[in-house]
């Protein structure tokens, strides 16, 4: 390469106005929405980084496949074509398509869990948590101790505690453990990487004690590039191969195609059980739709099958973390802690370090992501005492970064408005919780600030 500029690899051609507010609006708007960004309208807000879920631009490539899609209710050349694609990178027998992750999860579970065993997995995310949860299992965090400490540099920080694994098995008995699961990348983590020398280790563990690995496999394609960056043995591989590698060493998975699929909706659940997998479908059909389709329209299974290779481009995959370590390099630079390294997807600022004087029972995350939003219209999101309770282990604001959607100077104007909000981070004041519904309460919490309540 003639220069050391990382650009976007791609033109735009295809542009989406986005609207300015003032800040007395604002103020008007966060009011409304009960100081819950998931309750703003998305007019409203000038810098969209609520998630990186579903909210990527497609591809030409991707734009012509969906006028090939075949609408057929059954045997449709559309799932023959999203089979093929994800079988070539993931390689399991069994492909299952949802309607996003959550399905494959809930099916998942509904069919290999039961009341009073145990899940473990690096990091749940939130709905992998509810839905073990939902069908009276246990989530068990097995992260390794620097994965949990957000100032801690290590270049996979999504790793598993083998060790640990071990001992949780011994202690509550092989027979309660249904599955293992890995978070590729580890979102509540940070958007942090899990080595392939980990991924052996644990699938090891598993074939010892026979117990099945699934991946969530997410962000599968940006954990592929981690490992040839910073794991010498793969330096010389592709992406796809190192994918390929990783899958080979697991039982199936969970995925949602709104990341790594670079579509807008969908998902899959993939596993390598003949007899699972006819559970599965049988309960698919009852909820999802028929198994060549699974809640999704012909169309944006074109759509997936081509974006799950796309997402697997040197060249996409260089601009993208790079954009997210501009991102996060950026502020941290001025003082401002953050999860690190940066993730591959989002840059997590860590809320409590931030904003050392709000305890976290008064949602420093939130208090956080609020004032961003007041400060410069961004929307991002609290991954902490909000969404996990007393569980949390760390206040999170993440500031996802949806695909090939925002340009450099885009971030440039972020890297601004977070930098104005370090700097008068003493005035900024905790919230109380004023509703909460019985699962999953930060999509839908109302809050409200002390002062006010203080005020009354
Ligand atoms: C790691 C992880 N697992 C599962 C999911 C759930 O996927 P979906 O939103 O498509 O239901 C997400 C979504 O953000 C995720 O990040």
């Amino acid at each position: 390469m003639p220069a050391h500029t990382i650009i976007e690899p791609f033109r735009i051609r295809s542009v989406e106005p986005i609207r300015w507010t003032t800040r007395g609006e604002r103020e008007q708007l966060l009011r409304a929405a009960h100081y819950n960004l998931f309750l703003l309208p998305a007019d409203d807000v000038l810098i969209d980084l609520l998630t990186d879920s579903g909210t990527g631009a497609m591809s030409t490539r991707q734009w012509a496949a969906i006028m090939e899609g075949d609408e057929s209710y059954a045997g449709s050349r559309s799932f023959d074509n999203f089979r093929n694609s994800v079988q070539d990178i993931f390689g399991y027998r069994h492909v299952i398509p949802t309607h996003q992750g959550r399905a494959a999860e809930r099916i998942l579970f509904s069919v290999m869990c039961k009341k009073g065993d145990v899940v473990p997995n690096n990091t749940h995310f939130d709905t992998t948590r509810a839905n073990i949860e939902f069908v009276g299992a246990e989530a068990v965090d097995l992260v390794i101790p620097e994965g949990r400490q957000p100032g801690r540099c290590h270049p996979f920080k999504g790793n598993m505690e083998v060790e640990e694994l071990e001992t949780l098995i011994q202690n509550v008995g092989r027979q309660r453990v249904p599955l293992v699961m890995l978070t590729v990348t580890n979102n509540s983590g940070g958007g942090q990487p899990v080595s392939m020398e980990n991924v052996r280790a644990v699938s090891q563990v598993c074939r010892r004690y026979q117990i099945p690995l699934y991946f969530d496999a997410c962000r599968f394609a940006e954990n592929a590039y981690f490992i040839k960056l910073r794991e010498k043995e793969f330096e010389s591989k592709t992406p796809k191969q190192i994918a390929q590698e990783m899958f080979r060493y697991g039982d199936g998975c969970t995925m949602s195609a709104k990341k790594d699929g670079l579509a807008n909706i969908g998902g899959f659940l993939c596993t390598n059980d003949d007899k699972l997998a006819q559970q599965e479908k049988d309960l698919l059909i009852l909820t999802e739709g028929y198994p060549t389709y699974g809640g999704l329209a012909g169309r944006d299974l074109e759509a997936i099958a081509v974006g799950l290779q796309e997402a697997l481009h040197e060249d996409y995959l260089r601009y993208r973390i790079a954009s997210t370590a501009y991102l996060g390099n950026h502020v941290f630079e001025y003082g401002v802690p953050i999860v690190q390294p940066p993730g591959g997807h989002a840059v997590y600022l860590d809320a409590r370090a931030f904003l050392p004087h709000i305890p976290p029972q008064q949602f420093p995350g939130v208090a956080l992501a609020a004032e961003l939003y007041l400060e410069g219209g961004i929307r991002s999101v609290e991954i902490g005492t909000l969404m996990f309770g007393a569980a949390a282990k760390m206040d999170l604001v993440r500031l996802a970064i949806p695909r090939r959607v925002y340009t450099q100077s885009h971030m440039d104007y972020v890297v601004e408005v977070i930098l104005d909000v370090w700097r008068n981070r003493e005035r900024i004041q905790g919230l109380r919780l004023d509703y909460e519904a019985p699962f999953l309460r930060h999509f839908t919490a109302h809050l409200e600030p002390l002062q006010a309540v203080l005020a009354r």
